[in-house]
């Protein structure tokens, strides 16, 4: 992936910076990005739009993985930024990102998230519903601002991937339903509105796609709707947001095309209806998150101790787990890996790589060929950029690991290990304590 290669010791090496030094240094588990890697993946689809001279928006998915230091790296590449929650949005101005590039989304944005959207004057608001409708409608009003919106619409688009992680179909918590006349409504209330200005239009059919087909239908399903809105009521959108969910390779099972070979047949088909219905080209809008910063991530653990039950399985252990990467438990993701002190060593056996949190569900990868490990020796998972630190968590009060981006032989810390003080530093103790005689 990327620059990973095998150097002279037989260590992995990410950016020019060998690994080992790296579990050294900053300790494990470790989140390792190679910033070439993501430069190059979000020019690809800038790049893509440019070629094709289509005016666009490429809206890195900040869920995927919001630190500053990534938001600073989007900026630099003049990336947009698409934030679901006061959370990430606090996270984009805090890297002082550039407002008029983010937009807001999110299924139940509060009224406090929407407030502090409208005060820091963000590009737009992706609206889900009638009721963010009505309180984006009513802070806009008390501001005295007028809010651009899209409008998400559920296109009835079933994507092919895991249940959890698809969107588009009808039956799913997001967006105005085409189906069933909410669009029009929504469309009526936001031109309607003298604080709201209605961009366009949005769908975003799931995630981890591998094919063009659900993006094509969407597409095709949206300008059915546009030649039915031009016609009744005069409305064309001037901006179509795509979403994401461009997939990436996790292990050899994943046969995802380059992400911008999907840019470029959204293009043509969208073209194509423009043509057809002879109206303006929109601008489009596209949000990848994991494709610009999954294959990216390689997560380095210690090894630890082992098990072997005879003609069963062996477990390895390492130092982390779904703390760290929540997805095997999840989603059942699976992932590659190689020992990043012995990259060379051929593989022996097979073996389970377990997490460390007590409970069976805590497997990180099932059945991975390796060489025989041992305590102190360095596992690095690959793809694990994107929903990996994005969704890390504290269970069994494990502090959440560092972060580090390595460039053209440079690794800079960019989000610090969790120290056992971070973990407790909310609490409070109980003021008084029952007294059993
Ligand atoms: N836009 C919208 C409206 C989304 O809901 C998402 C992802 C994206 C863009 C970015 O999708 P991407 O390009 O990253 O596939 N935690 C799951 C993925 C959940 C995705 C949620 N929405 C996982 O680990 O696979």
């Amino acid at each position: 992936y990327g620059t990973s290669r095998i150097n002279a010791l037989s260590h992995l090496e990410i950016g020019g910076v060998d690994t080992v030094d790296l579990a050294q240094k900053y300790g494990t588990p470790l989140f390792v990005y190679d910033v070439a890697l993501m430069r190059k993946r979000a020019r690809a689809f800038k790049e893509t739009f440019d070629k094709n001279q289509v005016k666009a928006q490429v809206a890195y998915a900040s869920k995927a993985f919001s630190t500053i230091a990534m938001i600073n790296l989007a900026e630099e590449e003049g990336l947009s930024l698409d934030v679901v929650s006061a959370g990430e949005l606090y996270t984009a101005l805090a890297a002082n990102f550039p407002v008029e590039r983010i937009h807001f989304h999110g299924n139940n944005k509060s009224v406090e998230e929407i407030t502090m959207g409208i005060e820091a004057g963000i590009g737009c608001f992706v609206a889900d519903n009638f009721y963010e409708l009505q309180i984006l409608q009513q802070i806009a009003k008390e501001k005295g601002t007028i809010v651009s919106v899209l409008l998400r619409i559920s296109p009835g688009v079933e994507a092919h991937t895991h249940d959890y992680i698809s969107t588009g179909q009808i039956d799913s918590k997001f967006g105005f339903d085409l189906k069933s006349g909410q669009v029009e409504k929504a469309i009526e209330i936001t031109r309607n509105s003298e604080n709201l200005e209605l961009l366009g239009v949005h769908s975003h059919i799931g995630s981890q796609i591998f094919e063009t087909t659900g993006f094509l239908m969407a597409v095709d399903t949206i300008f059915e709707a546009i030649e039915k809105w031009s016609n009744e009521l005069s409305y064309v959108p001037k901006v179509l947001n795509l979403g994401g969910g461009f997939g990436i390779r996790y292990t050899e099972e994943d046969n995802p095309i380059p992400p911008e070979n999907y840019v470029v047949e959204i293009i043509d088909k969208v073209k194509s209806h423009v043509k057809h219905l002879q109206i303006e080209m929109p601008e489009i809008w596209i949000e990848p998150g994991r494709s610009i910063v999954g294959d990216a991530g390689t997560t380095l653990y210690s090894i630890g101790s082992n098990k072997e039950i005879p003609d069963v399985r062996k477990y390895v252990a390492v130092d982390g787990g779904m703390g760290d990467n929540l997805r095997p438990a999840l989603y059942q993701a699976k992932y590659e890996a190689i020992l990043a002190n012995r990259a060379n060593d051929i593989a022996e056996e097979k073996v389970s790589i377990a997490g460390k949190c007590c409970e069976s569900g805590d497997m990180l990868i099932w059945d991975l060929p390796l060489p025989k490990a041992n305590p102190g020796d360095i596992l690095a998972v690959f793809c694990t950029g994107a929903y990996g630190y994005s969704m890390a968590n504290n269970y069994n009060r494990i502090p959440r690991p560092a972060v580090v981006f390595v460039e053209n032989g440079d690794a800079q810390l960019v989000v610090k290990r969790e120290s056992y003080e971070d973990i407790i530093h909310l609490d409070i103790p109980l003021k008084s304590k029952l007294k059993l005689s």
